[in-house]
């Protein structure tokens, strides 16, 4: 299936902190993902700026090694990597100082068209950046930044950020990352709920028992231990990643699929959402995997910290106060090594009121599963009589639709959330981005929790290295006679 693709106009994207390691991994490779699709044009620009100090020719051969690296396979053209690197420019910057800051100006300024910041730096940065792009005359209405998260670590903290960027820059001007609102299946989520008739009417607690949100990862923590120890499972994913997937799913319907009718239904969501009970909540820190310690060390060893208190694995149970969910429950579950790599959403609707069959032939649920990754796809799971004689049997079989077989060899073009984001940021669409309001919202359910175990000193259960969690994880949804999709 051969997907349309509309270029866009020539931009300039500066990249602060464009030798780091999110601009090398995720950032570049995206741009030249583009590139070799023909969106990215020839005359766009991207401009690397750090404090290193490196001339052009350096900086190119740091872009070309980034895309061998991160992008091997990527179908281009011969030569394409080298029309590619002749868009690759770079300014030493201060963004502390003001080194640099002349050159990068004269720089963009000299030509008039999109521009776009890119702070792939510590959130520290977040502030001086905005002040000095506002003092050099650059944040001006052709001009939006972009940031990461994490976006602040508590609601004072996220507010007080929202705050600095305010000052120097409009709402409709700030793009903040939410990787998982670029993924391919999360924006499906939308197309299946809102673009067939079929689920709408069942999509309440009248018809649905429960909804899961399972993340899990078989990756530890690797060489982020220093952040990843002062977050935490509930700030690293559940605050923004969860959040979101829960808010996609349990929006009303938007009136128009643009960018504040969009989040305005996602800000009342979260709004909407009850307070965790402790009980209600589980929390876990990976073991060691017996078979290879050394590489696979427990999170504590992992974080180089021997009495971390942070967890690696949660799963809560939370409900919304409106109508249309009030005594659902929603199940989210999230953690690092883990059985299987698997992000999953379950729909599990309710028994029938009535089995006509008898008793005998059991009470079955109907669970729509909307698989992010991997295998994006959709399976329903429909009751059927057991084939052969014997009696009216029911079991359970999938309707299964893979996207990938269902749109052709390539899965209808994959195209990583990056590259769908920062053209996103170029066009100047804020759908899949999170607004500073929303941001807020989130941390205001979180901190509550978080400020919970802290008060309370608890500490997160050990659960077994490629595992399903710590048992406190099943016992929460035993104790409401229900269980957690395998993974
Ligand atoms: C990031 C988290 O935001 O998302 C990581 O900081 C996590 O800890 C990652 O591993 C997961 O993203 P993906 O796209 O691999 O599911």
């Amino acid at each position: 299936m051969v997907s349309r693709v509309i270029p866009v106009d020539p931009f300039d994207l500066v990249i602060f902190g464009g030798t780091g390691d999110l601009a090398r991994r995720k950032v570049l490779p995206a741009l030249f993902r583009r590139f070799c699709a023909g969106q990215m044009q020839q005359a766009s620009r991207i401009i690397g700026a750090a404090r290193t100090d490196m001339d052009e020719t350096a900086y190119r051969r740091v872009v070309s090694e980034a895309i061998h690296e991160f992008s091997p396979s990527t179908a281009c053209e011969d030569g394409t990597l080298e029309q590619f690197l002749q868009c690759i420019h770079y300014v030493t910057v201060d963004a502390m100082g003001e080194q640099g800051w002349a050159e990068l100006t004269e720089k963009v300024t000299s030509v008039d068209r999109v521009e776009a910041y890119y702070f792939s730096v510590a959130p520290s940065l977040f502030g001086p950046l905005a002040e000095r792009l506002q003092g050099h005359g650059l944040a001006d209405r052709r001009a939006r930044i972009v940031v990461e998260k994490p976006f602040g670590r508590d609601l004072a903290t996220a507010r007080e950020l929202n705050g600095t960027l305010a000052r120097y820059f409009d709402e409709g001007q700030i793009y903040r990352i939410d990787h998982y609102l670029g993924k391919e299946t999360v924006q499906n989520l939308m197309a299946v709920r809102f673009g067939n008739m079929l689920f709408e009417p069942l999509w309440n607690s009248q018809f649905v028992d429960h909804i899961q949100i399972t993340v899990a990862e078989t990756v530890g923590v690797g060489g982020r231990g220093e952040y990843y120890d002062r977050a935490g499972a509930m700030r690293d994913m559940v605050q923004n990643h969860l959040m979101q997937l829960l808010c996609l799913i349990a929006m009303e319907p938007p009136s128009r699929f643009d960018p504040d009718a969009v989040r305005d239904e996602k800000l009342k969501v979260i709004r909407a959402l009850e307070p965790v009970e402790p009980h209600h909540i589980a929390r876990g820190q990976y073991e060691a995997d017996p078979d290879d310690p050394e590489t696979h060390p427990d999170y504590r060893t992992a974080v180089d910290n021997p009495r971390s208190k942070t967890e690696s694995f949660v799963a809560l149970k939370t409900h919304i106060a409106n109508w249309r969910w009030a005594g659902t429950p929603f199940y989210l579950r999230t953690g690092k090594r883990m059985r299987q790599r698997s992000s999953e959403i379950s729909i599990v609707f309710k028994e029938t009121p009535h089995s006509i069959f008898g008793e005998e032939a059991g009470r079955h649920r109907n669970v729509l599963s909307i698989r992010l990754q991997p295998n994006e796809g959709i399976t329903l799971g429909v009751t059927i009589k057991e084939p052969g004689p014997g009696g009216m049997r029911l079991i359970d079989v999938p309707l299964d639709m893979t996207f990938a077989d269902a749109l052709g060899a390539d899965g209808g073009e994959s195209v990583d959330a990056y590259e769908r984001l920062i053209m996103d940021v170029i066009r100047g669409n804020q759908t899949l981005f999170m607004r500073g309001d929303e941001v807020e919202a989130a941390w205001a359910w979180t901190d509550p929790i978080i400020e919970g175990w802290q008060n309370r000193g608890e500490v997160p259960k050990p659960y077994a290295s490629l595992g399903s969690g710590p048992d406190d994880a099943n016992n929460l949804m035993r104790r409401d006679h229900r269980e957690w999709r395998k993974i």
